[in-house]
């Protein structure tokens, strides 16, 4: 049997609250098999956020083991987790945060430049990517041009430009309206499908979770497997 990408075992994760500790995660057992998609689900507050933080190298776990690939993420040195969430995780949030000094060409490049690849070649990735999400024609346009569905849409062009072998989204339609948030979805469903990215969305929105291949709930800390919206 071929390892998972994710592997966590007894992960468990506490926020120190201004009075009290918010127990977040109590103790979750899962593997994420590389190629995956599966949608979170959970009422806010339900620590949603937490959990994927954690999948992104984001944060630390309070106890219990976070492998990826192999490696438990919390044993990382800081310098190590920032090249595993440069190069291995692409990170999508509700909110673009795409620079707004920048075109949206330089906005999706960034990665690469980070991991030290030469201009013309991350140039050059960022307009392949930009083409993956059907965006070629605005990459020279300054973000602050572009629609709420285009930003989101370069968001993910620049998650998914190193080919990272997790793509993580946190409430990717939640700042969407309908049509606007099923392309996106669409486009996440596609890149797993296509690209054999492994796939985990935290969302509210049903249509969505119901393109994935499979549904959780976190509910009182602990995950339970959700499948009555199933496709079929
Ligand atoms: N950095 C933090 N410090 C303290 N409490 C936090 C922190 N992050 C989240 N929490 C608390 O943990 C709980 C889960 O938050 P979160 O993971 O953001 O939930 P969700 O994404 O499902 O809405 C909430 O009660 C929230 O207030
Ligand atoms: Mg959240």
């Amino acid at each position: 049997m071929t390892e998972p990408l994710y592997a966590l075992r007894g992960l468990r994760k506490v926020h120190q609250g201004p009075a009290e500790e918010v127990v977040v995660l109590r103790g979750l057992d899962f593997d994420i098999p590389a190629g995956d998609s599966m949608a979170i689900l959970g009422a806010s507050g339900s620590g949603k956020s937490s959990l994927l933080h954690l999948l992104g190298a984001l944060d630390r776990p309070t106890a219990g083991e976070i492998r990826f690939k192999g490696r438990d993420l919390a044993s990382l040195a800081p310098v190590e987790a920032a090249r595993v969430r440069n190069r291995d995780i692409g990170f999508v949030f509700q909110f673009h945060h795409l620079l707004p000094e920048f075109t949206t060409l330089e906005n999706v490049a960034m990665p690469a430049l980070i991991a030290g690849i030469p201009r013309r070649e991350a140039f050059a990735r960022a307009r392949e990517s930009l083409s993956l999400v059907g965006l070629d024609e605005r990459v020279e346009h300054r973000v602050t041009t572009l629609s709420g569905g285009e930003r989101q849409r370069a968001a993910i062009a620049r998650a998914v430009l190193l080919r990272p072998a997790a793509l993580l989204a946190d409430e990717p339609t939640g700042n969407l309206d309908e049509a606007t948030g099923a392309k996106v979805g669409d486009m996440l469903a596609r890149l797993n499908a296509e690209l054999g990215m492994t796939l985990v969305v935290v969302t509210h929105n049903h249509n969505l979770a119901a393109l994935m291949g499979r549904r959780l709930e976190l509910q009182g800390g602990e995950l339970y497997a959700r499948n009555e919206t199933s496709r079929s």
